[in-house]
């Protein structure tokens, strides 16, 4: 058990389904663009490990099961860390050709303005029965591109630079024929496109509403990238181009035919994806700030409609920020140690902590476990709650005599929705340092 009570508290917010609330809206969006997906809003965030990861061929020993990524209730429960935990049940149950899960996830993580512990994610699936295509005199790749030429179509240039299939990058499944996959994947391709239009569109015209934004005017610049998923293969990226950025908005692939099997349906083939509302929300609105979505601020909750246009999000008055650092030293033992804050895989929310991967390295704070940077991530979360904007590794340093190892963390107290005293930022910091000796055993500085 490594879940904290605040995260524990998150559960029955369900902001994925308030009423006018922001991931709400966004939600609606993309679920109307794909008529007649049977779509799913109450799945329970509790899975066990094998849902959340086994069903899904994740190797034993792969980062995503570690307790310092993942929230566990006990060694065989966890909290999901990705909507795609429900995918082997959801073509299990069969009752429609193509879903759509929205969800809460969990994942321990750094702290900054685009990363909470908490979560939501848009999967979606579609497939197609290879006997539906025999009974109608068709291969099944036939059968999907009728469905390719059903998707609406945009005038936007997507950058495909790589071939569908590549041998050692991103292999054709035994069981597959190259003809059905060009097919499924066109068929993937063309509705996540449609849907990354239709988003952008609403953002366009939010900020032409608005306060004009840099990128108002650009034209929309998105592509496909190849990746790697334990339960699909070929796997693909979507990235957008934003303010300056190639953003990771999703992703997706061939489903794995071992999960289509397992779940009963062998003669299924098909394709899922897997998205993050926050983000897509935060480009839709110009949100600049991930914790704002558990606001219950009604200068926050106010400016969102569900049946009125999309207007860009006018942030109230930005309160001033109060940085204040701690040092301690690490207490060194002879364990090993993992990386720093390695993801289950992105989709959606950037893909790995912030901060150094070597902090993690060879040095112990917990007797038997290595340290890991979540773990002042935690802590920092459980003191101060929403007041923690960011937290980062700004210097460290091995005493070339002891070899110890020192660590500074520099955190950002701001409140979204009041100014702080010095007073209250001073005591919450003494709390912190507090916990990280008696939690972790490290000796201040
Ligand atoms: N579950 C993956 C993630 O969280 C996203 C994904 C879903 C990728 C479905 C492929 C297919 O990053």
């Amino acid at each position: 058990m490594n879940t904290p009570s605040s995260i524990i508290s998150a559960i029955p917010r369900h902001l994925h389904t308030q009423p006018d609330h922001p991931l709400t809206i966004t939600r609606q969006l993309i679920e109307s663009r794909f008529p007649g997906y049977k779509t799913h809003n109450e799945l329970f965030p509790v899975v066990s490990v094998h849902q959340n990861f086994d069903s899904l061929g994740f190797p034993p020993d792969h980062i995503g099961r570690s307790r310092t990524d993942t929230y566990y209730l006990n060694k065989d429960t966890v909290l999901r860390t990705h909507t795609s935990a429900h995918q082997a049940d959801t073509f299990r149950a069969n009752e429609s050709e193509g879903y759509l899960i929205s969800a809460d996830v969990y994942r321990r993580d750094a702290i900054d303005r685009s990363h909470y512990p908490v979560f939501h994610q848009m999967e979606g699936a579609r497939t197609w029965d290879r006997r539906t295509a025999e009974k109608e005199g068709k291969t099944l790749a036939q059968l999907v591109w009728d469905d390719v030429a059903k998707i609406p179509k945009h005038n936007i240039e997507v950058a495909d630079p790589n071939p569908t299939i590549h041998p050692e990058r991103n292999p054709l499944q035994a069981t597959h024929s190259a003809e059905e996959v060009e097919a499924i994947a066109a068929h993937l391709k063309r509705s996540l496109e449609d849907v990354v239009v239709a988003i952008f569109n609403a953002a366009k015209t939010a900020s032409d509403a608005g306060s004009p934004s840099a990128d108002a005017d650009e034209p929309l610049k998105v592509r496909w990238v190849e990746a790697y998923f334990p339960f699909t293969s070929p796997s693909w990226e979507l990235e957008v181009f934003w303010q300056g950025d190639w953003l990771e908005v999703l992703g997706s692939g061939i489903v794995q035919q071992s999960i289509l099997s397992n779940a009963g349906v062998p003669d299924r083939l098909g394709w899922a994806f897997g998205l993050g509302l926050e983000r897509i929300a935060m480009l839709l609105y110009s949100i600049p700030d991930i914790r704002l979505f558990w606001s219950t601020d009604t200068r926050f909750l106010s400016q969102f409609s569900a049946v009125a246009p999309i207007k860009r999000f006018v942030p109230f008055s930005k309160y001033p920020a109060c940085f204040k650092d701690v040092s301690f030293w690490l207490r060194t033992t002879s364990s090993a140690a993992g990386g720093a804050g390695h993801r289950v895989s992105p989709s959606g929310i950037s893909a790995s902590g912030s901060a150094s991967a070597s902090a993690s390295a060879t040095v112990s704070a917990i007797p038997g476990q290595a340290f890991h940077e979540n773990d002042v991530m935690e802590i920092a979360r459980e003191v101060c709650g929403e007041v923690v904007e960011d937290v980062r590794l700004v210097d460290e340093f091995v005493h070339p005599k002891t070899g110890r190892k020192s660590l500074c963390y520099r955190v950002n107290y701001r409140s979204l929705e009041r100014t702080l005293t010095n007073e209250e930022a001073n005591e919450l910091h003494e709390r912190f340092r507090q916990q990280l000796v008696d939690k972790l055993g490290v000796e201040l500085r």
